[in-house]
């Protein structure tokens, strides 16, 4: 089992996406183990980004990440990293595939709905800056 960092961003909170988004990644058979809506601060942004901070683009997707709330979840499954980054799509909703997330819901490069941790160091590092272990629930899921 692997576990990986999805946050569903300020423009899916804003345009009532959450649920159909969480559903998505309940139809896939993926467990969701910990959820939580916050209000990233920019420092959080900087440590989370820490990879873009210095990319032209940064200052642009800081305001973007704090502009409103997001949701984080922690999804555990079967190759769960590979399997929610192929459910997202590419990165510019614009030539994201139809079927994926970005694909049918985004048409921007920032305002791409989602985030998914993109491998397993990014995957527990990115957990670690969102949830504490003790926050992190375990149940058997009904198959
Ligand atoms: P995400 O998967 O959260 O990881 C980094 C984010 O930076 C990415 O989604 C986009 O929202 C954003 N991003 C990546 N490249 C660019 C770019 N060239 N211009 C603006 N935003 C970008």
């Amino acid at each position: 089992m692997q576990r990986t960092l999805v946050l569903l961003k300020p423009d899916a909170v804003q345009r009532r996406l959450m649920g159909q988004l969480i559903a998505r990644f309940e139809a896939k058979g993926l467990n969701i183990i910990a959820m939580k809506m916050l209000q990233v601060t920019p420092e959080l942004a900087k440590q989370h980004y820490a990879e873009h901070v210095d990319k032209p683009f940064y200052p642009s997707l800081e305001s973007f990440i704090t502009s409103a709330p997001i949701v984080a979840l922690a999804i555990e499954g079967l190759d769960v990293i590979k399997v929610v980054r192929d459910m997202l799509g590419a990165t510019n909703g614009l030539s994201a595939a139809a079927g994926t997330i970005r694909g049918d819901f985004s048409s921007s490069r920032q305002m791409n709905l989602v985030h998914a941790s993109d491998g397993p160091e990014a995957a527990q590092r990115e957990l670690s800056l969102y949830f504490e272990e003790a926050e992190i629930c375990h149940y058997e899921p009904v198959l």
